[in-house]
C-alpha cells in the first residue's frame, strides 16, 4: 500500500476521533456552565451545598448537587472530565501535523505571502503553539484574570494579533488553522496545566481532611469559563476550510476576528439564558456582525468573457494543464492516492456535471491550492465564462 494511501486512512480515522472527541469535551463543557448558571439555592439549606439542580432527561429525574469545598468525604467512584479534552487536542494536533506539516506547501505555505521552506514554516508554526499557551497562561496569573471584561478585550486584541500575523506568514487556510491550533491548544492545556492539577489538590485535601483552598477551584472555574467561550470560534475555524471565501479574502484576518466575536457573542447569550437571562441582545449583536461579514465578503461580479469565444476544447486543455495532475482517478501528483475530495475531472461529463462546484473554487481562486500549477487571471475568467455561457460540451 502506498503511503499517500495510508496517509488518506490515517487523515480519516484522527478527523473522526476528532470529531467525537471534540463533541464530547465541548458538549461537557456546555453541560457544565449551563448546570452552574442555573444553580438554585438548596431547598435543604445544607451548607455544604453551593446550589442544586433538578432535571428530567431520559426517563428519569436527577438531582444535582455543587459542593464548592467538597462534601466533606471522598466519594468513589469519582469522576473526572479530562480524556475528552486530551484526546481532542491529540487527535486535532495529529491530524494538523499529518496535513499542515506533511504537505507543508500544499496546506500551510504560500509563497506569495512568505517564500517560507517547509521547516521554517513548520518551525514558526509549532514556536506559536508554545508563545500562545505561555502569553495566555501569565495574562491569567495577573489581576486581570480574574476580570471578566477585561480578559474578554485582551482576549480579542490578542486573536487578532495572532490571525494578522499568521496570514501574513501562511497560506489563508493554513493560517485560519494555526490559529485555531493555538487557541485548541490553549484549551487543552487549561485542562491540564490548571483545572486538572487544581482538582487534584482539592481530592488531596479532602483525603487529607484538611481545609479546602477556594483558589485552586476559582482557578480552574476561570479557565473553564474561557474555554467555555472559545468553543463556538474554534468550531468555526476548524469548519473554515471548507469555506475560501473567507480565508482567501484579503482582510482573511479580520474576517476571523469578526466570525469569532459572533461566536463569543452567542455563547454569552446561552450562558445567561441558563442563568435566567434572556439577553437577545447578545444573540442580534453576534448575527449583526455575521450579516455584516457576509455583505462585506459578498464577490464582485467577475467580468465575463463573450460566452462563443470559449469553446470545450480549450476547457479540457486548461484542466489537463491545471488540475488534473490532482483530480484524476489516479493522481499523478504523489501526495494523492485519490482525488482530493473525490472530484476527479478527467472527462467532458464530468468537467460539465461538476461545472458549478468547480467554477466556484475557481472563482474564489481557492483552487488550483496556491495556484501551485500556475493557472493564467485569462485562464481563470475563460474557465468562467464557459460555465456562464451553460457548459455546453460542443
Ligand atoms: C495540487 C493539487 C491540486 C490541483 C492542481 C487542483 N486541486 Fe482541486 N483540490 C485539491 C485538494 C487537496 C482539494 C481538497 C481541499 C480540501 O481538503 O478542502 C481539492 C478540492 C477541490 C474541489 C472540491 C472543493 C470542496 O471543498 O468541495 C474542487 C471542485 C476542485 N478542487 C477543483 C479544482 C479545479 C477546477 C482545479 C484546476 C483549476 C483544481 N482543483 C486543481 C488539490 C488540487
Amino acid at each position: 500500500m502506498d503511503t499517500a494511501y495510508l496517509a488518506e486512512w490515517a487523515n480519516l480515522l484522527l478527523r473522526w476521533l476528532h470529531v467525537i472527541a471534540g463533541m464530547a469535551w465541548i458538549g461537557a463543557s456546555f453541560y457544565f456552565m449551563g448546570l452552574d448558571q442555573s444553580l438554585k439555592a438548596p431547598k435543604d439549606g445544607d451548607p455544604l451545598v453551593r446550589g442544586e439542580q433538578w432535571a428530567v432527561h431520559g426517563g428519569g429525574f436527577y438531582q444535582k448537587k455543587k459542593f464548592i469545598a467538597g462534601p466533606g468525604f471522598l466519594p468513589e467512584p469519582l469522576h473526572w472530565s479530562k480524556w475528552e479534552a486530551y484526546w481532542t487536542w491529540i487527535s486535532g494536533f495529529s491530524l494538523f501535523v499529518l496535513m499542515y506539516y506533511g504537505q507543508a506547501s500544499t496546506y500551510l505555505i504560500d509563497p506569495d505571502v512568505a517564500d517560507l521552506a517547509p521547516w521554517e514554516a513548520i518551525g514558526i508554526s509549532l514556536a506559536l503553539l508554545v508563545v500562545a499557551w505561555v502569553a495566555y497562561d501569565l495574562i491569567c496569573r495577573t489581576p486581570l484574570g480574574d476580570d471578566g471584561i477585561a480578559m474578554a478585550i485582551i482576549g480579542m486584541a490578542a486573536l487578532t494579533l495572532a490571525a494578522w500575523l499568521c496570514t501574513q506568514l501562511f497560506s489563508g487556510r493554513g493560517a485560519y488553522l494555526q490559529v485555531g491550533a493555538m487557541i485548541g491548544t490553549i484549551m487543552a492545556a487549561n485542562v491540564l496545566m490548571i483545572i486538572i492539577p487544581g482538582q487534584k489538590k482539592m481530592v488531596a485535601a479532602v483525603v487529607a481532611n484538611g481545609p479546602i483552598d477556594p483558589r485552586w477551584g476559582g482557578w480552574g472555574k476561570q479557565r473553564s469559563i474561557h474555554n467555555n467561550y472559545m468553543t463556538l470560534p474554534v468550531i468555526f475555524i476548524m469548519l473554515s476550510p471548507h469555506y475560501p471565501m473567507f480565508w482567501q479574502h484579503e482582510q482573511a484576518w479580520l474576517l476571523l476576528v469578526a466570525m469569532a466575536l459572533a461566536g463569543a457573542l452567542v455563547r454569552q447569550f446561552f450562558n445567561l439564558k441558563h442563568r435566567g437571562i434572556a439577553a437577545y441582545d447578545f444573540w442580534l449583536l453576534g448575527a449583526a456582525v455575521v450579516v455584516l461579514v457576509a455583505v462585506f465578503i459578498a464577490p464582485p461580479k467577475r467580468a465575463v468573457v463573450a460566452a462563443e469565444a470559449v469553446p470545450f476544447a480549450e476547457v479540457r486543455t486548461i484542466m489537463e494543464a491545471r488540475c488534473v495532475e490532482c483530480h484524476a482517478p489516479r493522481p499523478s501528483n504523489t501526495a494523492f492516492a485519490v482525488a482530493p475530495k473525490g472530484v476527479v475531472l478527467h472527462t467532458p461529463n464530468q468537467i460539465r456535471r461538476q461545472a458549478q462546484s468547480w467554477s466556484a473554487q475557481v472563482r474564489t481562486e481557492a483552487m488550483p491550492p496556491n495556484n501551485s500549477t500556475g493557472l493564467t487571471e485569462s485562464e481563470r475568467a475563460r474557465l468562467l465564462a464557459w460555465v456562464a455561457a451553460g457548459a455546453r460540451l460542443d
